[in-house]
């Protein structure tokens, strides 16, 4: 079993101060193992990767190539080329939905989006819709059910449908996907899925392979690792056969310039290198490989089993503030990862939180990056979001409870 009060002693910002950290699906702090491991790329590694071919600079490749092998292994890619290193969740949907947008989009076609969305996997399609002349479409989900499966898109796909796309895990509902059967309905027309997991990659057990997925995008900061590092994976047939979008050094293999006609010829690399253009975030793979073999060591069957067990005592200690209290997304614990979002009545989410911050305890407040489903489901002044993660404590949700209620006059 996760021992959060041992894991804690890893966290120098834990240590260091005495925030109760709550704002987990923002970014999570980071372990001391992924903060020396970049001190000791700095001080001992420090070189351009695939380009020198001395000593240090092989160390620095090695290195970011087996951080691309590491993170493979972690959702169960087939191979590490399918793996390519970004800087986050919203830089991997824009490069993806670009691509796409020059081989499988085209006029007339139709783009699949959830109500559920961030803006970071919606604002991409709706803009390559914008120029190529595809249609979106928005999906929603039955406030009785709260979550999406492949029934809620059977209205929704047609033979004209080339990407279906959703969050694994809502950033406001907490809600788990369906994802298995989102895949099935989406490749009965051929299209593609394209997967969210920024808030499912750091919290659950994912297997690419399992979730029958095309593409799937997470941050490194959401998992331990240090931002401007995030993952691009999609499979390797796929990817081979889309071009890149990004033009740079190290994503070809070969250039020619003909002087006379000015016509240029280029190689593309082999994958991931085609669509890493330039030179990447080395100390940041590197600093992300450490935390995935943080996470692999406590097991994400145990990250999961922690976080469950947490939201289950949150939401029975929120009750105890019973109507003054609305929580958004089903009270089933075991259908949603470990983040709550709730509100109370008569206050502004923005006061809640300028609260609980009084108090040291830091959760976050407004639309999480998500204005359209506030607006169906009638919250215009967004909510409050508490989020976990593995050295989250229950005493820590007795201080959120406790100061929600001297709040509420209780
Ligand atoms: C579901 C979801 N998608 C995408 C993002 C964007 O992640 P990033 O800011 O790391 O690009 C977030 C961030 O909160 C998120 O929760």
């Amino acid at each position: 079993m996760l021992n959060a009060e041992k894991i804690r002693e890893d966290f120098p910002l834990l240590k260091n101060t005495n925030i109760i950290y709550l704002d987990n699906a923002a970014t999570t702090q980071k372990p001391i193992q992924v903060i020396e491991a970049i001190k000791e790329f700095y001080s001992k590694y420090n070189a351009n990767i695939h380009r020198g071919i001395y000593e240090l600079s092989e160390k620095a490749t090695e290195l970011y190539e087996e951080a691309h092998e590491e993170v493979a292994k972690f959702i169960n890619a087939r191979s590490w080329e399918e793996v390519i290193f970004v800087r986050n969740t919203s830089e991997a949907l824009n490069i993806l939905a670009l691509t796409l947008s020059k081989k499988v989009i085209s006029r007339g076609d139709e783009i699949i989006v959830t109500i559920m969305d961030h803006h970071s996997n919606l604002l991409p399609w709706f803009k390559v819709a914008e120029y190529t002349g595809a249609k979106v479409r928005v999906v929603k989900f039955s406030p009785a059910k709260w979550s999406l499966s492949g029934e809620d898109l059977e209205n929704y796909v047609t033979e004209k449908t080339r990407i279906v796309t959703l969050p694994h895990v809502s950033n406001v509902l907490g809600v788990i996907n369906d994802i298995k059967s989102v895949a099935k309905v989406a490749h009965e027309v051929d299209a593609l899925l394209v997967v969210d997991g920024a808030q499912s990659v750091p919290h659950l057990p994912v297997d690419v392979r399992e979730l029958e997925a095309d593409f799937l995008a997470f941050s490194g900061h959401k998992m331990l690792g240090p931002t401007g590092i995030g993952v691009l994976w999609g499979r390797k047939d796929l990817l081979e056969d889309l071009p890149p979008i990004l033009y740079g050094g190290d994503m070809i293999k070969s250039v020619s310039l003909d002087l006379f006609t000015s016509r240029l010829n280029i190689v593309y690399n082999d994958l991931p290198w085609k669509f890493e253009a330039g030179t990447p975030n080395i100390a940041g793979g590197i600093g992300l490989c450490e935390a995935v073999r943080y996470l692999k060591k406590i097991g994400m069957n145990e990250v999961r089993r922690h976080e469950e067990k947490l939201l289950q005592y949150t939401l029975k200690r929120l009750s105890e503030l019973e109507d003054k209290v609305s929580i958004l997304g089903p009270l089933d614990f075991s259908k949603r990862s470990g983040l709550v979002s709730f509100n109370l009545s008569g206050y502004d989410p923005f006061a809640v939180a300028s609260w609980l911050a009084s108090d040291n305890i830091a959760v976050r407040a407004g639309f999480h990056c998500a204005q359209p489903l506030y607006k169906y489901l009638g919250l215009d002044k967004g909510s409050v979001r508490a989020s976990f993660y593995i050295y989250n404590t229950e005493s820590e949700v007795d201080a959120l409870v406790e100061s929600l209620k001297n709040l509420l006059g209780e």
